[in-house]
């Protein structure tokens, strides 16, 4: 067996998976955020490795598996959360995480003193998640605390640090940063002098590849897990990478669309080339020296339980939902756009709100409904088409999350993104991509192309239907309209 780890914002989850993907087991705990005022988002990363301790211990116990069976293990994790430790290893203060947004006017600053070199080196835009304003921001407002500080590691290699004692970052994780040169697949000197975190270059551990090993399980943490000593753990990558290798998603031509709370539209590059516009993210794929161009939808699922618990409450998605395919494309003539906590990808706008148009008499409650899953579709659509813009073909988009449990949601985005929309037969989420690169890390296959043939299976494919293809990308031109007309309405 190998397990994969999952260090997700709300819960960990371990998957403990056969040689032939089949998953034999899993487990979950789940931790607090806490939210001491507005914007802050931190959590405490002793929760998180207490926490994983116990999954691990309550996988073995369910599954039964001996504890010599299990070959190895890696890591999925949230992305560029900021863990500072003192020189005994020991955390400085709470993790802050990928969504805090309380690093707006570091990011001007990085923006001014990094202008065309941050597009250049990093790759991504300057946002309020990423990890190198968190640590301007203790530099201005923790100065003693920043002192102190020895190392400088994302969650998962906190836990992995706590699980052997082997401090390491991989690129995939690494590339969240915005400290890293994603090219060149190094720590930019040039990016941390012209912000002044020249001091801070000492605090960055050493870089590795998602599969590569980086040590074995310490004897303490084996006794309370109920694993052996000697099982192998390898680095493992960022959630969106590890979902990105979970769905198969290792070749031009290949593009994943998940929706869960945010929605993701994420496309292969099989190099450094391609330059995309809109504030698209670019980061390292967990694959070596592979790289993956990202767009994301601030409220994608969540405008849908928005609009459930508001107007649907103590109702089921089911009966919410029942009738949508009565309803035709178009949600007759009724249009949403997700604009609930304003949008990242493209408009990179903390500002805007969303908006419902076209209401007629006739309307009923499906009809928002429907409208709502549009536009949240929509919003996605948007990652594609500066995707395509830039000269990428898009025709086979595998859909996972919320949004692929619902067959005419999945037809609805086959429709909308005028693309072949594949299903998976079992989706595991990014807790088998991280179980994929213990796979591949142990031998078992000798590639992760190889390991997918194994463990990834497709399902159902969704064709689009060349009418209500035309229908959306007129509906589609109204959409983006929306959000200039709208702009000022909550300035
Ligand atoms: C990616 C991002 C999120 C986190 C969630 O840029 O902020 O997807 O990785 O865990």
């Amino acid at each position: 067996y190998v397990i994969g780890i999952d260090l997700g914002t709300s819960a960990v989850k371990a998957l403990l998976v056969d040689r032939n993907g089949q998953v034999a087991g899993e487990a979950s705990r789940s931790y607090p955020l806490i939210q001491e005022r507005s914007g802050w988002s931190e959590q405490r990363p002793e929760d998180w490795v207490e926490a994983t301790v116990e999954t691990l211990y309550a996988l073995m116990q369910s599954s039964g598996a001996a504890p010599d069976a299990v070959e190895g293990i890696s890591f999925s994790g949230q992305m560029h959360g900021l863990v500072l430790l003192d020189a005994g290893g020991r955390p400085l203060r709470n993790a802050i995480l990928w969504n805090d947004t309380r690093t707006t006017s570091q990011c001007r600053h990085i923006e001014a003193a990094l202008g065309d070199k941050l597009h250049a080196i990093a790759r991504n835009p300057a946002l309020e998640g990423m990890t190198m304003p968190k640590l301007l921001w203790v530099q201005q407002h923790e100065q003693e605390l920043l002192a102190q500080a020895e190392t400088l590691l994302l969650p998962k290699d906190y836990v992995r640090y706590r699980l052997t004692g082997e401090l390491h970052m991989d690129y995939s994780d690494a590339a969240g940063t915005l400290m890293l040169d994603i090219a060149a697949k190094q720590w930019s000197r040039e990016l941390l002098a012209a912000v002044g975190l020249s001091e801070s270059e000492k605090l960055l551990p050493p870089l590795v590849e998602s599969h590569q090993e980086v040590g074995a399980l310490l004897p303490a943490i084996a006794d309370r897990t109920g694993l052996v000593g000697s099982t192998k753990v390898f680095a493992g990558g960022a959630d969106n990478a590890c979902g990105a290798i979970g769905a198969g998603i290792l070749d031009e031509g290949l593009t994943l669309c998940s929706i869960g709370t945010s929605g993701v539209i994420l496309t292969y590059e099989g190099n450094v080339g391609r330059s995309y516009d809109g504030g698209m993210h670019l980061f390292n794929h967990g694959k070596q020296d592979a790289y993956y161009g990202m767009g994301v939808t601030l409220a994608a699922g969540y405008s849908l339980s928005w609009f459930k618990n508001t107007f649907a409450a103590g109702e089921s998605y089911d009966e919410l939902l029942a009738g949508l395919s009565e309803v035709e494309a178009g949600a007759g003539g009724l249009l949403f756009t997700p604009y609930l906590v304003g949008e990242r990808t493209p408009h990179g706008d903390a500002v805007i709100r969303g908006s419902f148009i076209g209401m007629d008499s006739s309307h009923e409650r499906i009809h928002f409904a429907r409208a709502v899953m549009e536009g949240i579709t929509f919003s996605l659509n948007e990652s594609l088409h500066l995707f395509r813009a830039a000269g990428k073909p898009i025709d086979k988009v595998v859909s996972i999350g919320g949004g692929a449990r619902n067959p005419a949601w999945l037809q609805m985005q086959a429709d909308v993104f005028g693309a072949s929309v594949i299903s998976l037969k079992h989706e595991q989420g990014p807790g088998l991509g991280a179980a994929m690169l213990a796979a591949y890390g142990c031998g078992w296959f000798d590639s992760l192309e190889q390991c997918a043939r194994r463990f990834v299976d497709y399902g159902m494919t969704y064709e689009p239907h060349p009418e209500r293809t035309t229908k959306y990308e007129e509906l589609f031109q109204i959409y983006r309209d929306v959000y200039r007309q709208t702009r000022g309405l909550n300035e």
